[in-house]
């Protein structure tokens, strides 16, 4: 069997990796990849357009895609993968919208009732800037596009609000993507990740995880990529799933259906967790980073049957290690500002799996840092706290110039 991923960081290395685990004799391709895709697969290059990637699937009779980074979705690669006979999984353009399109996904949101902080919609920003004038909540004042996950600016009084509207739709920091802008009500709580994988007719959801989204210490500075996660999200207690299968999950799934956004491929909830209560903040059409990084190492099952079952519209369980893992993800200081690269990295021959390069690669014998998020690290113990220590007893075993993580990743209160 032949698999392309796309994808160039630690979540492509992790499904790679666990593809690999479940059936050794696999050839995996990546596009572009990383130093540590390149070892277990071939990295078939740079700078492709999409047409030059169905070329390459084709001479090389690729059996499967699957698209790990939601650049691609958003370019509709999975509508041309399919319209040239390709086996493809994703979603089409339109459902990719979920992601690309926060006033699409919103909107879905709303006619179908799904649990979701209130919004109103803007274009002028006179109006925007009114909307302020009789009373004032916390907000989040979104972009309508992902601006790369940046465009997203709390507020929490009026001068706050002013100067992220200016922002935005003056100075248009964002670009075009903040043409038009939400203003959301701001939910204060826990952040979780459902990931789900969708086969046309069912959703089935992974083991929830919770992601580290900003730069420092106790969830303050800039957004990131994803600075750790853990597996299974500690807040996600049993009355919280069923709120999110009744109020968010179904729901979804019945919208999806009703609006003809089948697809066969991963339906990411990302969600906002209050003391009774659970809202669905966003969607991503993909599996996220680091969240696969974290769930991959737990997933007792076949990930390649999991993923074909869904070409069937069959409704496979998906089965989980009654364990529990932490990811940590070592980064080059100051990203995700301005960083510097090409620093040799020493210890990763001692690394015990698993461990996920996201940008590093080989240059003769040496590993050297290429990117913002260098490495990803995870624990895997009977508890979160026995996860913790094994990743960072692992941490303590790289050294390059430059590293940074966070210090608290799986570090809860009153933690057994
Ligand atoms: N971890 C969040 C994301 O993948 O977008």
């Amino acid at each position: 069997m032949k698999i392309l991923i796309l994808g160039g960081g630690g979540r492509e290395h992790a499904i790679g990796k666990k593809l690999l685990e479940d059936c050794s004799s696999m050839n995996l391709y990546f596009y572009p990849g990383n130093g540590g895709t390149g070892i277990i697969g071939k990295n078939i290059g740079n700078h492709y357009s999409t047409l030059e990637l169905v070329f390459f699937a084709k001479k090389n009779a690729i059996d499967l895609t699957i698209v790990g980074s939601e650049i691609f979705l958003l370019e509709g690669i999975v509508d041309i993968f399919k319209n040239f006979g390709l086996k493809i999984i994703g979603p089409h353009y339109l459902a990719a919208k979920l992601e690309g399109d926060r006033i699409f996904s919103k909107s879905f949101m709303k006619k179908y009732g799904i649990s979701t902080p209130k919004f109103e919609i803007f274009s002028c920003y006179k109006k925007a800037i009114n909307f302020f004038k009789k009373k004032f909540f916390s907000v989040a004042i979104k972009t309508n596009g992902i601006a790369g996950g940046k465009g997203v600016i709390l507020a929490h009084n009026k001068n706050e609000a002013k100067k992220a509207l200016k922002t935005i739709m003056i100075e248009k920091k964002f670009g075009k993507s903040g043409d038009k802008i939400i203003i959301e009500e701001f939910i204060e709580g826990k952040e979780a990740s459902i990931i789900s994988i969708f086969n046309g007719k069912h959703l089935i959801p992974f083991l929830s995880a919770q992601d580290y989204k900003k730069i420092e210490e106790n969830e303050k500075g800039m957004n990131t990529g994803g600075m750790g996660c853990v597996a299974p999200n500690p807040y996600m207690t049993n009355s919280i799933w069923m709120d999110f299968k009744k109020n968010i999950l179904e729901p979804t799934l019945e919208g999806l259906i009703s609006e003809k956004l089948t697809f066969f491929g991963f339906l990411y909830f990302g969600l906002m967790i209050t003391s009774n209560k659970v809202y669905l903040l966003e969607y991503n059409t993909r599996i996220g980073d680091p969240e696969a990084q974290a769930l991959l190492p737990l997933m007792k099952c076949n990930f390649l049957d999991i993923i074909q079952s869904s070409f069937y519209n069959k409704k496979k369980y998906i089965f989980w290690k009654k364990l529990c893992s932490c990811c940590v993800v070592l980064s080059s200081k100051g990203y995700p500002e301005k960083y510097e690269s090409g620093k040799i990295i020493m210890g990763l021959n001692s690394l015990q799996e698993p461990f996920y390069i996201a940008g590093a690669k080989k240059e003769k014998k040496n590993w050297i840092t290429s990117s913002g998020r260098v490495l990803n690290i995870v624990g895997v113990g009977k508890t979160i706290k026995e996860a913790r220590k094994k990743a960072y007893d692992q941490v303590q075993k790289i050294h390059f110039e430059n590293l940074y993580f966070r210090k608290d990743i799986g570090l809860y209160n009153n933690m057994k």
